[in-house]
């Protein structure tokens, strides 16, 4: 990643200035405060919750404010104000060589970039309960899943430990923004070391994650000076690149992959109207064809334990390299990325008689909670990691959708990145509509298609 000069115009909070500027910013579109004579989010906040999703279903529905392209189509007519300023490849040209789209600055700027009056940088120091607790509170009640905010997150501390807190993590990584006077946390970014081979390079990076701005503060401009500010602070350690995942299109997708979801509590799923669940056919039917074995079949099969992270780490080597996109893991990361967290990660392997492991399968657990549903509160999914089987990949997925079923997970999900697709279908995944796309910052190579990509990249 490298730094740059900052073209987007800084947000500004509300109630510093006279009625004049204010009508200036407004016209700019540029102010933190929402327009008009009475702040709608403070009306809307006051509506019980049920009435508040029904507007926000209505808006979603009627697809009113400015939205981000989420589409090739809806890109070509966008103008990235800020992306445009960024050392990352311009949307429609394509590339057949490698390397950094911009040279390492020879000097990072040394002090934050500015925010408004009325907001400070905090580092986020995780170690402390009550941060933790913080950070999931601004991530459980604005990292939305859904539009109609009927389903949303529910980031656990001992999650955020593990997604934040891998081997040689940064605690100026972890950069939140708080209001002056009440000391609110209202946005986040992180990044987290990640060792990455694109194509036949290696090279140190970041992975950017957990981007998040209060609800009551989007549309005003501030993902950028969180981006510009964490830029900074990685320039500062020396790294100039980073990998992120994300559902909008931005100058220029590296791989654009689908998610496809497999229901395992298919009756809660349609009770709550998961997203990505297709209901084309009548309940009964549907649980019929859903309907897993009562116990696994692969011998050998059990949970990974830390003597496992060798093998692990061996048979994770060999798999990954036929890839034109994956990490480049050290034992500790194999070891803190996959030996098994109760409701974070799970891993299993099969190992012979003779002590050899043949096969590793890893999941990890993305909960939600479910709001308003006179039966159901929460819901589990599980969203797969990495996979790599000696025999065909599709009988040990199978026996994982059945632990994963026993272990009280209502839906598999997975990409359709590494050999994914060989069982996909196989398993009745159905396939989600929306994209994700991988980014890499301040690095040019040709494009790849998802079965070249051999990374995943959990929130
Ligand atoms: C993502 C989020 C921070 C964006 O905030 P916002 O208020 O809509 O956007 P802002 O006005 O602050 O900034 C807009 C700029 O940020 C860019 N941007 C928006 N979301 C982005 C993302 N996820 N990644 C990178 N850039 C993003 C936009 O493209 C735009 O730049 P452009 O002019 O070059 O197009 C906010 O919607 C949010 O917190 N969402 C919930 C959590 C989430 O979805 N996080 C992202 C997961 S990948």
């Amino acid at each position: 990643m490298t730094g740059s000069n900052s073209q987007d115009k800084k947000p500004q909070e509300d109630g510093d200035g006279g009625a004049k500027k204010r009508q200036k910013k407004q016209k700019t579109g540029d102010t933190w405060q929402p327009a008009g004579p009475k702040d709608p989010f403070a009306m809307l906040e006051k509506l019980p919750e049920k009435q508040q999703q029904e507007i926000q279903r209505a808006l979603h529905l009627f697809s009113l404010g400015p939205s981000q392209p989420k589409s090739l189509l809806q890109a070509k007519n966008h103008k990235y104000v800020f992306w445009d300023t960024q050392p990352v490849p311009k949307l429609g040209e394509s590339y057949v060589t490698h390397g950094p789209v911009s040279e390492g600055e020879t000097s990072v700027r040394s002090e934050p970039f500015s925010l408004p009056q009325g907001f400070f940088w905090d580092t986020l120091d995780l170690s402390s309960p009550t941060v933790l607790k913080e950070l999931s509170t601004l991530l459980n009640e604005n990292y939305m899943e859904q539009d109609d905010n009927t389903i949303r997150f529910d980031f656990s501390p001992d999650y955020l430990q593990w997604a934040l807190q891998p081997p040689n993590w940064l605690i100026q990584w972890n950069c939140g923004v708080r209001v002056n006077t009440n000391n609110k946390l209202v946005g986040f970014i992180a990044a987290v070391p990640a060792g990455v081979r694109i194509y036949e390079t290696e090279k140190p990076m970041v992975h950017v994650k957990l981007l998040c701005v209060h609800k009551k503060l989007r549309l005003k401009r501030m993902t950028p000076v969180l981006i510009r500010e964490l830029t900074r602070r990685v320039n500062q350690q020396g790294i100039y690149q980073a990998v992120y995942t994300t559902g909008l299109v931005l100058p220029t997708p590296l791989s654009s992959c689908r998610f496809w979801h497999r229901p395992l509590n298919l009756r809660k799923l349609a009770d709550v109207n998961f997203p990505g669940i297709r209901q084309n056919m009548n309940l009964q039917r549907a649980l019929k064809l859903n309907r897993l074995p009562e116990v696994t079949k692969t011998p050998g099969l059990r949970l990974m334990t830390k003597e496992d992270v060798v093998g692990i780490h061996s048979l994770l080597q060999s798999h990954l390299c036929k890839f034109s996109l994956s990490p480049v893991l050290s034992s500790q990361e194999v070891e803190h990325w996959l030996l098994p967290r109760e409701n974070v990660i799970d891993t299993y392997v099969v190992e012979r008689d003779d002590g050899t492991l043949t096969d590793m399968v890893s999941f990890y657990s993305t909960s939600y909670k479910v709001l308003n549903h006179p039966v159901h509160t929460d819901l589990k999914a599980a969203v797969l990691f990495y996979i790599t089987s000696a025999t065909d990949p599709a009988d040990l997925m199978e026996d994982v959708l059945v632990l994963a079923k026993t272990t009280g997970f209502d839906i598999f999900s997975a990409l359709d990145v590494m050999d994914n697709m060989s069982f996909l279908k196989k398993l009745k995944f159905s396939i989600n509509e929306s994209s994700i796309h991988y980014y890499l910052y301040n690095w040019k190579c040709p494009t790849m298609s998802p079965d070249k990509v051999g990374l995943v990249l959990p929130n």
